[in-house]
């Protein structure tokens, strides 16, 4: 069977990395790996290939930045090609980024079979371009595959049926139990005790210059408290650089991390500050208390069981849950179904299960 994996940008590459080593100890898989370059900086991109161990790209799409319509189209107009000539039984789309969808549209239209790792997951709010990536994708594909309980009902309420749904379990807690022993704590200037770890990059976050100032005004109250660690993505670092905000000295920006410093990080943290899916998602497998600085999560596990809280953009409660997590009385967290380290496992047993 020929497996056709597609990845893009910085959250794809730690889902895909444990699912090419399960199919890899397979008989009879053929793996091709492409990449599609939405993310090309190598602190984004080549450092994650050499940390997560994943092969080298066998085709590279080099599209880079651009408009989302302009992304979505250099993919697919690159992609098709791809697929002409490779030929694969299955391919495997990995979340919700713009390359994801890009992916699914093409197969789709060449009746090419179409599997989503990490289907299922809804915030609700189709402001988020995310949202609209996994409405799109989860309709164009043959096999959803699915990380927390609650995406087959969200499935079903699409029209989805349950025949086309399994609940694999969460791969990205492959990689964190895969890799945790190699998690290596960066040197940080400034940082000699406890400390939180900070990032942000969504557009409803940092586009809006006054919704951005006023966080980056509660982070610099927030770290005369406790140091804050805050790797800032290229997307921040460019409005906060427009804004003209110079943050606090307890607030230690950072260039991106690797994977293996970020999860470092995150174990020795008092607490996570984010409005990454990932993070919300790796802070409750540590079980390190999680404020997420948005409305909506298209990931409820993660406070329903997990440590993670809803904060919105309201900083007067980023302020009083801060001061909870503090206190000692921040949630604790308990373990997610599925979310065991034997999730690529399941991948590779269901698709082998069915024919090429
Ligand atoms: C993308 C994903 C988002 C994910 C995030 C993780 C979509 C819609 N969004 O957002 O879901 O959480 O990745 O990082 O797919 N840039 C660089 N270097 C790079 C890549 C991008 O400097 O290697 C800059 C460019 O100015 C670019 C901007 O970052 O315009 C945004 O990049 P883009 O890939 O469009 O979206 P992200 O914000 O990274």
């Amino acid at each position: 069977m020929h497996i056709l994996h597609v990845v893009g940008a910085r959250p794809n590459f730690m889902k895909v990395a444990p699912v090419i080593a399960a199919f890899a100890e397979r008989d009879g898989v053929q793996q091709t790996l492409v990449h599609t370059g939405q993310h090309y900086d190598p602190n984004l991109s080549d450092i994650f290939f050499e940390q997560l161990e994943i092969p080298r790209p066998d085709v590279s799409l080099e599209v880079g930045s651009g408009s989302h319509a302009v992304q979505t189209a250099e993919v697919m107009i690159k992609f098709e090609q791809t697929i002409l000539e490779r030929k694969p039984d299955w391919v495997l789309v990995y979340g919700d980024v713009n390359s994801t969808v890009a992916a699914a549209l093409v197969c789709a239209k060449l009746g090419v079979k179409i599997a989503h790792v990490e289907a299922g997951l809804r915030s609700y709010d189709r402001r988020m371009p995310e949202e609209l990536n996994r409405l799109v994708t989860d309709q164009l594909s043959d096999l959803l595959l699915t990380s927390s309980p609650e995406a087959e009902p969200n499935l079903n309420k699409e029209g989805i049926p349950s025949n086309r749904i399994h609940f694999v379990g969460n791969v990205m807690i492959d990689t964190v139990f895969r890799l945790m022993h190699k998690a290596q704590m960066p040197d940080i200037d400034g940082l000699n005790g406890d400390y939180a770890l900070v990032t942000l990059h969504r557009p409803s976050n940092v586009d809006d210059p006054e919704t951005l100032k006023r966080i980056l005004t509660a982070l610099d109250e927030i770290s005369e408290q406790l140091k804050l660690v805050f790797p800032i993505h290229p997307r921040t670092r460019s409005r906060i650089d427009a804004l003209g905000h110079k943050p606090a000295t307890g607030v230690l920006l950072q260039n991106p991390l690797g994977y293996l410093e970020c999860v470092a990080l995150q174990k020795g943290a008092k607490l996570v500050i984010t409005d990454s899916g990932g993070l919300q998602e790796e802070s409750t497998a540590l079980g390190i208390p999680c404020l997420t600085v948005r409305e909506n999560t298209e990931r409820p596990v993660t406070c329903t069981e997990g440590t993670n809280t809803l904060i919105g953009t309201d900083m007067d409660l980023l302020r009083s849950e801060f001061a909870k997590v503090i206190a000692g009385t921040g949630k604790a967290g308990k373990s997610v179904p599925k979310w065991d380290g034997k999730a690529s496992e399941r991948i590779a047993d269901v698709i082998l299960s069915l024919p090429s």
